[in-house]
């Protein structure tokens, strides 16, 4: 059984409101895709990367995985659940359907090894699969439409999703199938595998691992990166 990685990276980066999409734009020394790259490429475990790309993409070109023998390009799609399920058929024929497949967004470079190594340690065994979260510390209120307070939400049952998400290919390439034909444009990976009643496990993160989304996360980002040592 091989572990394989995928790479959403055909957004346009909206909320960042920046010309160039967020995952091109400069981190720290490199761009934001080629450090989230870094990890998964130099990573032994991992038979091989494919990044989704947007169609007016003009920018992976210049990056220094562009040619590189472990990374593979799929063809990004309108929304994040198209771009990872056609990075997935892009590896038919090299995967097999019991291989293991990281979902990632491109747009978190801050992820850390040791989160990754115990995500894929504690799931290689697993029946279903399971994603990094982080338990939730604000209180949190749900609201009755507008702004008044309806309800104060049990906080202790309350995750907060990230990526990566671990999954066998064949069952997420099936939900993704299932949700998309259904109209149901899931937001994560986990989402299309709870459709089919199936429950992914949680496993705790650090909260470092940001997705930048906003011009102010990027100066975030750096500082999470020099936190853990991984730039000067
Ligand atoms: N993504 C993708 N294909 C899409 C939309 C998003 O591959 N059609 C990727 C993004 O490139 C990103 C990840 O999914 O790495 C998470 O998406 P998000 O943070 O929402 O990025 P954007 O969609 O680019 O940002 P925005 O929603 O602000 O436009
Ligand atoms: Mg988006």
């Amino acid at each position: 059984v091989k572990l394989w990685a995928v790479l959403p990276a055909a957004g346009v980066g909206k909320r960042m409101g920046s010309k160039i999409p967020k995952q091109y734009l400069e981190l720290s020394g490199r761009t934001v895709i080629e450090h989230t790259l870094k990890l998964f490429v130099d990573h032994d475990r991992i038979s091989g990367v494919v990044v989704a790309l947007g169609p007016e993409d003009g920018y992976w070109g210049s990056t220094s995985y562009a040619a590189h023998p472990k990374v593979l390009r799929a063809a990004g799609g309108a929304e994040r659940c198209h771009s990872v399920l056609n990075a997935l058929l892009a590896l038919e024929g090299r995967a097999e359907d019991a291989d293991w497949v990281l979902v990632h967004d491109a747009a978190r470079p801050c992820l850390r090894l040791e989160d990754l190594e115990r995500l894929i340690d504690s799931l290689l065994d697993d029946a279903v699969g399971g994603l990094l979260g982080v338990p939730v510390r604000d209180t949190m209120k749900r609201a009755n439409g507008g702004e008044r307070i309806d309800a104060t939400v049990d906080r202790s049952a309350l995750w907060h999703a990230y990526t990566p998400q671990m999954f066998r290919l064949g069952l997420l390439r099936h939900a993704l199938q299932d949700a998309l034909a259904a109209s149901d444009l899931v937001t994560d990976d986990a989402s299309a595998i709870e459709r089919l009643g199936q429950a992914p496990r949680l496993i705790e993160g650090h909260a470092d691992n940001i997705k930048i989304t906003r011009a102010e996360d990027l100066p975030l980002a750096h500082f999470h990166l020099r936190q853990q040592g991984r730039i000067d």
